[in-house]
C-alpha cells in the first residue's frame, strides 16, 4: 500500500526571469499534516498551484494520491480539495446556500444533507440561513474550509488559512485543522508563521530561495539550531495567551 500522499522531486519553476522554485523536493504522508513554511514570496502558493494542477512546473516531476500532476492531472483534482488564500466564500449568498451550490457544482445526491451534516460539523447551524457577508473572519473561515470539504476528498490543500484572521479565529481553524487529520484527511498547509507550524504540523519544511533548506518533524528541526542560552526569568504569557485570556473571562460573565 502506498504511504506517500505527495512526492515532489526537482521541481523548478519561474516566471520569466524569476527562478521561484529551483529544485524543491519533499515527501508528504498519507494521513499526516505537512506545513510548507516560508515568508512572503517564497513560492508558497507556488508549489500549491503545481500540486493542485492549475500550474505546469517547468521541470521535475510531482504526484499527488500516486497520481503524476502532469500526466494524470484529473485524477489529481479527483482527489484534492484547494482552500485558497482568498476566501471562495460568496457573500450574497448564506452559508447553507453556498454549501449546497458547491455540493450541485460537484454533482452530489442530496445537496441539502451534504449541507447541513458540514454546517453541524462546523458549528454553523445557527448561521446557516445568515448571508456570509455577515459572518465574523473565523466563521467564514469555517465556511470556506466547509465548502471544501463537500465530496469528501482525501487530501486538502489550506493556503495560508489564517492570513489576516483574529487571533481567536486562528485557534478556531487550527482546531478544525487538526479534526480534519484526525478524521484521516491529509493536510497540506502553507503558512508565514512559525508558531502555526508547530501547532499544526506533524512535518514541517521550510521553503527559502527556491529550495527546502530544512525538512522533518519539530523535534529534528529543534536539534538543528543551536540550544538557547537557558536563563531562569520567569516565562511571560504571550500576547495571544492574554488575549484570549480576557476574551473567554468576558464570555463566562
Ligand atoms: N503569475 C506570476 N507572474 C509573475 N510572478 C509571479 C506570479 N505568481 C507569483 N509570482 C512571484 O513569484 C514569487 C513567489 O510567489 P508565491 O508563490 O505567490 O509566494 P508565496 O505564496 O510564498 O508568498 C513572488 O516573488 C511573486 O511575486
Ligand atoms: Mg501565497
Amino acid at each position: 500500500m502506498q504511504t506517500q500522499a505527495i512526492q515532489v522531486k526537482g521541481l523548478q519553476k519561474s516566471y520569466k526571469q524569476l527562478h521561484v522554485l529551483k529544485g524543491v523536493d519533499f515527501e508528504v504522508e498519507k494521513g499526516s499534516i505537512f506545513a510548507l513554511l516560508g515568508s512572503n514570496g517564497a513560492g508558497k502558493t507556488t508549489v500549491v498551484k503545481i500540486l493542485s494542477t492549475l500550474l505546469k512546473p517547468d521541470s521535475g516531476t510531482a504526484s499527488v494520491n500516486g497520481f503524476d500532476v502532469a500526466a494524470s492531472p484529473g485524477d489529481v483534482r479527483q482527489a484534492i480539495s484547494l482552500t485558497g488564500q482568498f476566501a471562495a466564500v460568496d457573500e450574497v449568498l448564506t452559508g447553507r446556500e453556498n454549501l449546497v451550490m458547491i455540493a450541485r457544482l460537484r454533482h452530489l445526491d442530496h445537496p441539502r444533507q451534504v449541507a447541513d451534516d458540514l454546517l453541524k460539523r462546523f458549528g454553523l447551524t445557527d448561521a446557516a440561513d445568515r448571508k456570509a457577508s455577515v459572518y465574523s473572519g473565523g466563521m467564514r473561515r469555517r465556511l470556506d474550509i466547509a465548502m471544501s470539504l463537500v465530496g469528501k476528498p482525501q487530501l486538502i490543500f489550506l493556503d495560508e488559512p489564517t492570513t489576516g484572521l483574529d487571533p481567536e479565529a486562528r485557534m478556531e481553524t487550527w482546531k478544525i485543522v487538526k479534526e480534519l487529520s484526525d478524521g484521516g484527511t491529509t493536510v497540506f498547509l502553507t503558512t508565514q508563521y512559525l508558531d502555526e507550524a508547530e501547532q499544526l504540523a506533524d512535518r514541517i519544511a521550510i521553503l527559502h530561495e527556491g529550495r527546502i533548506i530544512a525538512g522533518g518533524t519539530l523535534e529534528e528541526l529543534k536539534k538543528l539550531f543551536p540550544p538557547a542560552k537557558v536563563e531562569y526569568v520567569e516565562k511571560q504569557p504571550t500576547l495571544e495567551e492574554i488575549f484570549l485570556a480576557i476574551i473567554s473571562k468576558k464570555e463566562a460573565i
